[in-house]
């Protein structure tokens, strides 16, 4: 029985253009996904999940989506996740050499599920990693990064950057360009402040919605390279450890994400209630739609703020996790 970790993530810059190969910079947050995988004695694959959004559940898996669990989560919610962890032991099995192990599978996640926050992402990650590390196989990070992505790419019918896996399988903050993925050094302490407004996006579809627009009109192309000149004068304002200007920039960001239809009434009522919060900046994570926001803020006045907002579920700190995929036992 092998347990391994892999963390969340925030996006500081970036989501939405990174499809179309502008760069991303990701941040990966002390918000793990934990998996533990064992071994059986068939082919078979048994979930187990508890999840801030799947209450617990226990599904046995051989490929199709039968024997539908009992579970207060949204159906097409559940097949995707399944899809995730499947997939992802697909590729557990393809590493090893091993077509035929079977698992029993344990999820156990503090990032919420389809907020933005890189939750697919984290147990897709772990769940190789333990997986691999049951049959005997120990991968690097950067295969593993490599191997999540092709699962996400499967699962999200090839509407999937790096982004998310490679952050979440090197850990801190990280620059994707389309193959190209690096992680940046001498990073600013970041004092994220996130919003969550208990609700999700359907990627797809959001991924899709930028794609039309994006081809129907030239100024859509436009702000998708307008939020790429922001990723590149935010690298230098990271490597300048300008905490201010990140904050104008990620402002800067959500309002080209809101003109591309990809926020929602409760993203932004959290954005601004941010920062009249005296936040340095504040911007939507992820695909949007519904899920969380992330502000910049060393003070207390964005979290006072948040509690206070209509639509605000929860609020709380995440700091940046330097540490990636790991085992854990
Ligand atoms: O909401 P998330 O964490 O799945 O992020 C999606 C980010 C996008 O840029 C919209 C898509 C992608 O795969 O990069």
């Amino acid at each position: 029985m092998v347990t391994s970790s892999a963390p969340g993530k925030v996006y500081l810059f970036g989501e939405h253009a990174v499809v179309y190969g502008e760069p991303a910079v990701p941040c990966a947050i002390e918000r793990r996904a934990r998996i533990t995988a064992e071994r059986r004695g068939d082919d078979r694959l048994r979930v187990n999940a508890t999840d801030l959004t799947l209450d617990g559940f226990t599904v046995e898996y051989d490929g199709d989506a039968t024997g539908t669990p009992d579970v207060d989560v949204a159906e097409p919610l559940l097949e995707e996740g399944m899809g995730y962890v499947n997939e992802a032991i697909e590729q557990a099995r393809d590493a090893a050499d091993a077509p035929d192990a079977g698992f029993d599978v344990t999820i156990e996640s503090s990032i919420p599920l389809g907020a933005g926050l890189g939750s697919s992402a984290a147990v897709v990650t772990a769940a190789i990693d333990a997986a691999t590390r049951e049959l005997g196989v120990e991968l690097d990070a950067a295969e593993i990064a490599d191997r999540a992505y092709h699962v996400e790419y499967e699962v999200q019918d090839g509407q999937a950057s790096r982004a998310d896996t490679f952050c979440s399988a090197m850990g801190g903050a990280v620059r994707v360009e389309s193959d190209d993925c690096r992680r940046i050094d001498d990073v600013p302490n970041l004092p994220f402040v996130i919003g969550y407004d208990g609700g999700s996006g359907d990627t797809g579809a959001l991924v899709a919605g930028v794609r039309d627009l994006r081809e129907e009109y030239d100024f859509a192309a436009d702000t998708v390279g307008a939020i790429g000149d922001i990723v590149r004068q935010g690298e230098q304002a990271l490597e300048a450890g300008d905490l201010e200007e990140l904050g104008e920039l990620m402002d800067f960001n959500h309002g080209l994400l809101s003109a591309l239809g990809v926020s929602s009434r409760t993203l932004d009522a959290m954005v601004w209630a941010a920062r009249e919060g005296d936040a340095l900046g504040a911007k939507l994570t992820g695909a949007g739609g519904g899920g969380c926001i992330v502000a910049l803020d060393p003070d207390d006045g964005t979290e006072t703020a948040l509690r206070y907002t209509q639509g605000c579920e929860s609020v709380f700190r995440a700091e940046l996790d330097t540490e990636g995929v790991r085992v854990e036992s």
